[in-house]
């Protein structure tokens, strides 16, 4: 296996998100995480963009040691000082400085001549190598340049004395097959490319960012610069966790390894998203909430017969600690039988079979059955619930017009059905009032408390009531996704166990 070096960028290109921006503390923060991941390469900013940026990146270049870092600089000789003075601590400094390659950037930014642009771009390599034994240079825009002139470049900034050149897709223009056969090309016309490192950058406008840096290895380069989370400017960055996970698992087809720690990639890229406000989208690749969740029956049942039916990945090698099986309404009896027994419940068959349909009934109001739910169905289900009045059907009106207003639908033990109306000063007090009309069990309410079981809006509400009926006092409880629904199972479950011991008094 040939080795790949990695550059991240997340604290200069990912810095450059809009809102991502991040203080000196917390760029050392990431940065001493991508040393514990063991990137070979941090880019930690753009010293000359403002003294803040070079005193962070001075802060890195003292304290984390582990790793090579360099900061970045127009090929001018300020900028270079600039970046200089900011990593010439480091245990291993790199000088990296950028300059157009394509007409594009040439005429329409510059206004220079191709020819005026390689001087410019020779004699900062010069400049550099006099400060730093490592200097890269990058070649904006390669990915729309003249190959021609892009060859010349590459070969006089070596002979000048670049010890890496990056060549960029910078506006993420490329294709796979075009950006491989692009690095393929420099390594058949440029006669001293063996003398430097060849590194890509890809930006991902086209989406096109992890696919064209896999093409570019695939074609020679040895050296990828990537971001975590695939931050970066616009539409970001080749993602370093796509790129080193796809190095890992097909090593049948790129023959490559690096030397990162993949076992620190979630907590890194968590630790990214929290620092820099931008949230991981779900289906990420590799570090997204849903990359190894599964949430299907069918792959459900697949994944725990035999993980790999559906999962390329061991999540514990980039350190998720396991797959998730999402319960849905899509979830068989398999997945709800495995997550209970993980829960530590082992029920008879009867007993599953209650919160299996029970699971059902919540599934399809809720998007999402959680652990909490579960334990609150498996609880429920195994107490033992008088049988009683039941409720059929519940309508309520409330809001700042009007009083609040109920109606119930009651079963009666007998298999009777009653309806009953009621008026309150909120909705829970008026559906009370409708079921005291159909029960006509004389009660006081003591105490009614209302707790949330999981997180979201969509969460279950789980009422416990305290009701006195004559001398007694008999409480009640249940759970459901609507507060009110939930109010009334748990005032009739108090009003059937009164109506149970007075039958049996
Ligand atoms: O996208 C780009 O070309 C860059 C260079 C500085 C490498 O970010
Ligand atoms: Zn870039």
């Amino acid at each position: 296996m040939e080795r790949v070096y990695v550059l991240d960028t997340t604290l200069r290109d990912g810095e450059q998100v809009p809102g991502a921006a991040l203080n000196a503390r917390e760029k050392l923060e990431v940065a001493r995480q991508l040393a514990a991941l063991k990137v070979d390469v941090i880019e930690a900013g753009f010293p000359a963009s403002s003294p803040g940026d070079a005193e962070a990146v001075r802060g890195i270049a003292r304290q984390v040691r582990d790793c090579s870092v360099t900061a970045l600089a127009r090929a001018v000789t300020a900028d270079i000082d600039a970046v200089w003075e900011a990593i010439r601590e480091a245990a291993d400094p790199q000088i990296h400085m950028v300059l157009g390659v394509s007409d594009v950037h040439i005429q329409g930014k510059f206004r220079r001549s191709r020819e005026e642009i390689l001087e410019m771009g020779v004699a900062a390599v010069r400049y550099a190598r006099k400060l730093c034994p490592k200097v890269q240079y990058s070649t904006e825009d390669a990915g729309r340049a003249d190959r021609e002139y892009l060859c010349r470049t590459v070969e006089a900034v070596i002979d000048a004395g670049a010890t890496v050149v990056n060549i960029p897709d910078s506006t993420g223009y490329c294709y796979p097959q075009e950006f491989g056969d692009l690095i393929r090309h420099l390594f058949e016309h440029v006669p001293n490319i063996h003398r430097a490192l060849i590194s890509v950058h890809c930006h991902n406008d086209l989406g096109m960012a992890t696919a064209n840096t896999l093409a570019a290895l695939r074609a020679g380069a040895r050296r990828v610069e990537v971001t975590i989370n695939g931050l970066g400017e616009r539409a970001g960055n080749a993602a370093l966790e796509e790129v080193v996970m796809a190095l890992k698992t097909r090593p049948d087809y790129f023959g490559l390894e690096t030397g990162i720690n993949t076992r620190e990639l979630y907590r890194t890229s968590r630790l990214v998203s929290s620092l820099s406000g931008i949230r991981v989208q779900v289906n990420k690749a590799v570090v997204g909430a849903n990359a190894f969740a599964h949430s299907s029956g069918i792959h459900q049942d697949g994944v725990l017969k035999e993980r790999s039916t559906y999962e390329i990945i061991d999540p514990r090698e980039v350190g998720v600690p396991e797959s998730k099986l999402v319960l849905t309404a899509r979830s068989g009896r398999h997945a709800l039988s495995h997550r209970l027994e993980s829960l530590g419940y082992h029920l008879p068959e009867d007993q599953f079979e209650a919160v299996h349909r029970r699971f059902l009934e919540l599934a399809d109001r809720k998007k999402e059955v959680l652990d909490e739910d579960l334990e609150e169905l498996v609880s429920d289900t195994a107490r033992v619930v008088p049988q009683g009045y039941a409720l059929e059907s519940l309508a309520v009106s409330c809001g700042t017009v009007g009083m609040p207003r109920a109606e119930v639908v009651l079963r009666r033990p007998d298999g009777s059905r009653f309806t009953g109306r009621g008026e309150g000063s909120g909705p829970v007090d008026a559906a009370y009032k409708a079921v005291d009309q159909g029960v006509g069990m004389p009660c006081r309410l003591l105490e009614f408390s209302l707790q949330s079981v999981t997180e979201d809006i969509d969460a279950q509400a789980n009422v416990h009531v305290r009701v006195r009926v004559g001398e007694r006092v008999y409480g009640g409880h249940a759970a459901h996704t609507d507060i009110v629904v939930s109010g009334v199972l748990a005032y009739l479950n108090a009003l059937n166990r009164a109506a149970q011991d007075a039958d049996g008094r």
